[in-house]
């Protein structure tokens, strides 16, 4: 890997030890295997800080040994051997995308949809060297009920604190970027994440975190291009396999202590129904999730709809009604997503759409202007050979979407290939009624 070129080499060089919020010493993080450019001992040179959760915080870095040139190192917050659950919940982040997502050598893997998750690199958290070398089996030791993280304390080999690289994700969190989106990127985006859902679901795990801090729109929409979006934080990510969603092991257990008050707990509105209602009985039954797998995460998506629709303040609001009253559920069909299907997002766990489902129903957005709809409509269909005519305009406009798949606005130019005449005439009359669906 290159040396960093002239500009970059002129950036301040933070001192190893660099405060991070921090207003007194207790605050003050000390960052693991930090270069030092006058020994020159030291992996990563730190470059600042590029956001904070609950868990970690995560700085830019360059690999100055390694050639893995500009990173994002994750660095556990606190670390204790009463905190080694985590260290593990960071060990176990790594891993999911290690040795799943993006894991070439797993049969279920696929570039297109790994590249919606941010590909996580080394693992320095001390659990690879913990237990059975095999992460499936050691997963097990350590997520298994009868282990005590408060009895059967962890002394972790390294040094450090624990960290976690990964790749360097641009962009902006989705939760700043949404005011400015465009409806069009909005359904776009939603798309993403019901694929992203779509690939978690082949592998059964559940993100429990998805919501909008935790994803990067790394690209806005151009002309010709689309958005593209990256999901991080496999931080409270569990596998959906039978048991886990009363597994009372701490560090499959998340969100036990949401707050005090009522204006606390409101902030985890991605938490579903059945979820957030066992949350915060500490002595009460554990529910990590309500099967089926998939409904946990589905709900999420359903409440990142209202975030997106009606903005973070406003959407908290008409959630809190929607349990009691869910004929009060928004129509999303402007960006997208029918009422029905933001109403199933939302409803109980039975009831919510699979990924692929939700991929299926999002409707076309109504184009800006009609004239530039014909004029693109009669290109293409100029460019279409004709094929014989077929009788679809008569067909119910639901049944027709399902059929065809029609998500997008090429996709209904896709069906003149049908009909240069009769298709014509179905593609308009679709345009205008997909609205009303
Ligand atoms: N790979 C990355 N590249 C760029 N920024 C990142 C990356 N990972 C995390 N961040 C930023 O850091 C913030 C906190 O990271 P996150 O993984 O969510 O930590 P936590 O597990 O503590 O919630 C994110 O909201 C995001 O803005
Ligand atoms: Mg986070």
């Amino acid at each position: 890997m290159a040396k960093p070129s002239k500009d970059e080499e002129e950036i301040a060089v933070p001192a190893p030890v660099f405060s991070v919020t921090a207003k007194d010493d207790k605050d003050k993080i000390a960052l693991p295997d930090a270069h030092d450019p006058v020994t020159g001992h030291g992996r990563w040179l730190y470059e600042g800080r590029l956001g904070e959760g609950g868990l970690a915080t995560v700085f830019r870095a360059w690999d100055c040994k390694g050639g893995l040139g500009f990173v994002a190192v994750k660095v556990l917050k606190k670390h204790s051997k009463a905190h080694a659950r985590h260290a593990f919940a960071m060990h176990r982040e790594s891993q999911w995308s290690l040795e799943r997502l993006h894991n070439r050598a797993d049969p279920r893997y696929s570039e297109e949809h790994a590249k919606l998750f941010a590909r996580y690199l080394e693992d320095h958290t001390g659990f690879v060297e913990l237990g059975p070398e095999d992460f499936e089996e050691r997963r097990k030791d350590f997520e298994s009920p009868s282990f005590d993280w408060y009895k059967q304390r962890i002394d972790l080999p390294i040094a450090s604190k624990p960290y976690v690289v990964m790749e360097l994700v641009k962009g902006e969190t989705l939760q700043v970027a949404m005011p400015s989106m465009s409806a069009t990127e909005k359904r776009q985006v939603i798309l993403q994440c019901a694929t992203a859902l779509e690939y978690l679901e082949r592998f059964h795990m559940i993100h429990r975190d998805f919501r909008g801090c935790n994803m990067h729109l790394i690209a806005r929409e151009k002309p010709n291009e689309s958005c593209q979006l990256k999901i991080l934080d496999l931080g409270v990510m569990i596998s959906s396999e039978a048991g886990m969603e009363v597994n009372c092991n701490m560090a499959v257990q998340a969100f036990r202590r949401r707050g005090e008050t009522e204006e606390k707990r409101k902030r985890y509105d991605w938490l579903p129904w059945e979820v957030r209602s066992a949350c915060d009985e500490l002595q009460g039954a554990v529910k990590n999730f309500e099967p089926p797998g998939h409904s946990f995460d589905a709900f999420s998506l359903g409440v990142l709809i209202l975030h997106l629709l009606l903005g973070k303040t406003k959407a908290r609001s008409v959630l809190d009604s929607l349990q009691d009253h869910p004929e009060r559920t928004p129509d999303g069909c402007g960006i997208g997503v029918p009422k029905e299907l933001l109403g199933n997002l939302l409803a109980e766990a039975a009831k919510r759409p699979r990924p692929r489902e939700v991929c299926a129903q999002l409707v076309p957005l109504r184009l800006k202007s009609p004239q530039k709809e014909a004029a693109v409509s009669a290109e293409k269909a100029e460019a279409t050979p004709a094929v014989p005519s077929c009788h679809t305009v008569s067909l119910d406009l639901r049944a027709f979407a399902c059929l065809w798949g029609l998500q997008t606005y090429d996709d209904i130019c896709r069906v003149q290939r049908f009909s240069e005449h009769s298709s014509r005439t179905c593609v308009r009359t679709f345009g205008r009624s997909a609205m009303e669906i």
